[in-house]
């Protein structure tokens, strides 16, 4: 804080004056930032820095002192004002480059942590992989309809109205006569056959419905794959050999048995339940529930009246057809233990895939 002193003499304020210009030029050279320029300012130029305190106290000289000392002084502090304008100037261009220099170097697509990232999910992700297997193997992907009729999910695969095969799916019905939610994706076989000229060979992975009580092993909305093949003289064999190609090739591994049991079905004659052995253990584990194999590929030989149905006559050509639970091979897979976690939209569960 400025102190107002007694009268000092002319020599002692010009050295002063001289002291304060050396100090300014020591303190100016020092400076490396605007922060600490408007400090050195602010010492020197404020209304109690030195200079202006200097100023102050040449009113107490005589008119002869004032008029040597005071062009000294205001040259002081032209060339303070000058210096400090400069340096500014100076300064500020300095942080501008050094701004420019860190941007030049900034990565825009770096640093995302924390982002949310989406992909497949994992429905998507394991029918892709089935269909890559299957297209390997000379098959086409085929589609349907989730809202069927009647004829298509029921009678045309040998279950007319009132067989007793019926109370095998718990159907969601609509409103419209004879309209329900597709409850397997066999319906798919006969729509196929009505379009097609045999050979052919064809997967349909997609979802199916059924009217039921969920719980860890049932959902409402599941998927299953359906799977046929339609040409001259078509066997069993074909059906084993491709089951267990399939399997091998979706479990990664050379070394997988399968074994047969006979299992009904309206659709096929003979029908059978082809069950693998468990890929996770080899004396019985929780998956398999002890037994070493897991029921994963129903399936049998198209039923002559199926073919006749799709308008593909039975005396020249035959088929195999096979229908497997897509979720529950996702579930063995995966080691997934509640159905229901697929449709959940979890992102707990969705992004361990
Ligand atoms: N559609 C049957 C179901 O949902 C599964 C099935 C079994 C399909 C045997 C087939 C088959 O094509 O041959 O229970």
């Amino acid at each position: 804080m400025f102190v107002m002193v007694g009268r000092r003499s002319m020599s002692s304020l010009k050295r002063e004056v001289e002291q304060a210009q050396e100090e300014f030029s020591q303190r100016i050279d020092r400076v490396t930032s605007v922060k600490d320029l408007e400090v050195v300012r602010i010492d020197f130029l404020g209304r109690q820095g030195k200079i202006s305190t200097l100023f102050k106290q040449i009113k107490t000289l005589s008119v002869d002192e004032k008029k040597e000392l005071v062009p000294l002084l205001n040259n002081l502090k032209n060339i303070s004002e000058d210096l400090i304008k400069k340096s500014k100037d100076r300064l500020v261009q300095q942080q501008a480059h050094a701004v420019q220099l860190k941007q030049k170097n900034f990565d825009v697509t770096a640093g995302q942590t924390g982002l949310l990232k989406g992909h497949s999910h994992l429905y998507s992700q394991f029918i892709e992989e089935i269909e890559n297997i299957f297209i390997s193997m000379g098959y086409d992907v085929l589609d349907g309809p989730y809202v069927e009729t009647d004829y298509y999910n029921f009678t045309a695969l040998n279950i007319p109205q009132d067989h007793p095969a019926r109370d095998m799916y718990d159907t969601f019905w609509l409103n419209k006569k004879n309209l329900l939610l597709r409850t397997h994706t066999s319906p798919v076989q006969v729509r196929t056959m009505e379009h097609c000229k045999p050979p052919f060979a064809a997967v349909v992975p997609g979802f199916t419905f059924r009217h039921e009580a969920t719980d860890a092993t049932h959902d409402t909305m599941f998927a299953q794959c359906e799977g046929f093949v339609i040409d001259k003289n078509i066997t069993l064999s074909h059906l084993f050999a491709t089951a267990q190609t399939f399997l091998k090739t979706l479990f990664k591994t050379d070394d997988l048995d399968i074994r047969i049991r006979p299992g009904f079905f309206p659709f096929v004659e003979p029908g059978v339940e082809i069950d693998m052995r468990c890929p996770f253990c080899k004396s019985g584990c929780s998956v398999c529930k002890k037994t070493t194999w897991l029921e994963v590929f129903p399936g049998g030989l198209i039923h002559p009246n199926v073919l006749r149905a799709g308008g593909i006559d039975p005396e020249e050509y035959s088929g195999f057809a096979f229908g497997f639970g897509l979720t529950r091979l996702a579930m063995l897979k995966y080691k997934v233990n509640d159905i229901r976690l697929f449709l959940s939209g979890k992102l707990k569960f969705l992004e361990q895939f």
